[in-house]
């Protein structure tokens, strides 16, 4: 598609000697209103160098630049040049793009098959799957699903919590009172009550202590009960997080977790002691970081066992040596800064040039107003039953509507299912991810202002209108007629999307997308009520119909980047 920008660009530095293009397009602004042009160049930073004043300027470079054929005009207002698109080639680029590339809309080959591995979820075996990890889960499937659409080879890796000295406990505790009948019923709650349990009595018991790490050093050391116990563990509780994931739409190329690392590790502590990155501390094996005005970082401790941080450093060598990753991406939750500071220096610090392409990517905190969500086993709120409330909760809407409107869904359940998951996502990718917020039901669920629902409704509305219509992609449609200012509004958003997915990439903020689907969505219903599009004439009808289509195609688009289904009818 034409790049109008980099047009101007081009021209701009054939008249402008004292800048290179990289400085003129960065200082090409999108004016907030389009009055003032599509694009504006300000002139101030040539002031100096001609020692003219900006106005002056910016009338000897439009002068210069006389007609340009993608522009309708060029002003000159005080220090700024102002372009104005032509919306006729504007209309034919976009239309005609979204006609050829449908859902390939937007998609620029960015990635070009370079391998990213995107890192999310990992949640903890054992350990309940709760409204905690919604964010994790849900951002970084975002992040995954724009990287592949940008042309990168995505791996998508649940790095399981499955290790660590807590699975001793669980196996003394499971010896001591787990009945597996009890178990299998209801998995993760009966494994976390058995947990609990141990810690508690430990308090009475200390010898509970050593017998747990007794069975954590015999499941080190592959002891078969051991293995087999805490095999037990992580099948059950994948069962579970995989129903969860089933019902988010979710899922991954590799579950390899932290134990997966833990006998690669021997080797990795080898090359740290040769590459001499180790030293002694009180009898435990540290990395002294205050080269990276950091703390220093435990690798072993004194009791000879290893941390999370050891086998993060392996699963990075592993990542590299199997994938050979362009970017190797963390989406984990903001209090873990500290930790993937220290990783990423250590790699560093062991020589691996690579260490520069491992990014973090954090975010603030989930919080719930008091007392509006159900818990089924003490404090904690289990994920899956915030998604079945939701689900549920849409669920009556859709049936108040079918009765307020006298008319069957023949599939409401299902749209129960994709609004209600859909919106639960949508809240989540609102805002930028780094803020923290309080998840508020009566938001989420609302079928109008900036939510999910709303967005999928506009989706089926358009949907449902083209139908109507008697839409056909395979009528001509002469783009000279989309004159109004809505529809030039509608156009300029889709001529937008590209660059906002592949600003979302590189910023790795899924938001930038659901703000502008909302933008969009908000445009076109905008143009709806201010427009009668199923006019007489044909050729206007079919015009209005094109551009329809067009929002249409980036709606479903945009949604299907944040993992949220487009119903056609709700
Ligand atoms: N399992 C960890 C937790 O629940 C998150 C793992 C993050 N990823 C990593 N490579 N350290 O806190």
């Amino acid at each position: 598609m034409i790049d109008f920008k980099s047009r101007i660009v081009e021209a701009l530095s054939q008249e402008i000697e004292n800048l290179d293009k990289q400085e003129i397009e960065r200082a090409i602004e999108i004016p907030p209103d389009y009055t003032m042009g599509d694009y504006a160049f300000p002139t101030f930073p040539l002031a100096k160098i001609y020692r003219k004043n900006p106005n002056a300027i910016a009338t000897d470079l439009a002068e210069k630049l006389g007609d340009m054929e993608e522009f309708e005009r060029i002003e000159v207002k005080g220090a700024y040049l102002n372009f104005f698109v032509n919306r006729l080639r504007l209309a034919q680029e976009v239309l005609g793009e979204i006609y050829e590339k449908e859902d390939d809309y937007g998609r620029v080959n960015v990635g070009q098959d370079r391998p990213v591995v995107v890192e999310y979820s990992s949640p903890n075996i054992a350990k309940p799957f709760h409204i905690g990890h919604i964010r994790t889960t849900v951002i970084g499937d975002a992040i995954e699903r724009i990287y592949k659409f940008l042309g990168y080879k995505t791996i998508a890796v649940n790095h399981l919590g499955d290790y660590g000295t807590q699975f001793g406990m669980m196996i003394e505790a499971y010896k001591r009172w787990g009945e597996p009948e009890v178990i299998e019923k209801n998995p993760i709650p009966e494994l976390v009550k058995l947990y609990v349990r141990i810690n508690q009595e430990a308090k009475e018991e200390p010898e509970l202590l050593d017998r747990s790490r007794d069975w954590f050093r015999r499941l080190e050391n592959k002891d078969p009960e051991a293995v087999h116990l805490w095999e037990y563990f992580r099948e059950l509780s994948l069962k579970e997080f995989e129903r969860v994931y089933g019902i988010l739409d979710i899922s991954f190329d590799s579950y390899k977790g932290e134990s997966f690392y833990s006998d690669l590790m021997p080797q990795v502590v080898q090359e740290m002691k040769e590459k001499e990155v180790l030293e002694e501390d009180q009898g435990a094996l540290i990395v002294n970081l205050e080269d990276y005005n950091l703390p220093p970082a435990i690798i072993i401790k004194r009791d000879g066992s290893t941390i999370y941080i050891t086998r993060d450093i392996t699963t990075a060598m592993y990542r590299k040596k199997t994938y050979d990753f362009y970017k190797n991406i963390y989406v984990v939750g903001s209090q873990q800064n500290l930790h993937f500071k220290q990783l990423f220096a250590i790699l560093d610090k062991m020589g691996h040039k690579w260490a520069e392409d491992c990014v973090h990517v954090p975010f603030g905190m989930v919080s719930l107003e008091e007392g509006t969500l159900s818990t089924r086993q003490g404090k904690v709120i289990y994920l899956e039953d915030v998604l079945d409330k939701a689900t549920q909760e849409v669920d009556k809407i859709l049936e108040k509507r079918e009765e307020d409107q006298g008319r069957k869904l023949d599939n409401r359940q299902e749209l129960a299912h994709q609004i209600g998951v859909g919106a639960v996502k949508f809240q989540e990718l609102f805002n930028q991810r780094i803020k923290d917020y309080v998840f508020n039901w009566e938001q989420t669920l609302s079928f109008d202002g900036e939510t999910g629902p709303y967005v999928q409704y506009s989706h089926a509305r358009v949907s449902s209108l083209l139908n109507k219509g008697g839409f056909s992609k395979e009528d001509p449609i002469k783009t000279d007629l989309l004159g109004e200012k809505e529809e030039i509004d509608l156009l300029r958003s889709l001529y937008g999307f590209s660059q906002t997915v592949i600003d979302a990439h590189e910023k790795y903020e899924p938001y930038f997308i659901t703000r502008y689907i909302v933008e969009l969505a908000k445009n076109f219903n905008k143009y709806y009520n201010a427009t009668q599009i199923l006019v007489e004439d044909q050729d206007l009808r079919r015009a209005r119909l094109g551009l329809c289509y067009g929002v249409k195609v980036v709606l479903k688009t945009g949604l299907s980047l944040l993992g949220i289904k487009a119903p056609e009818a709700m």
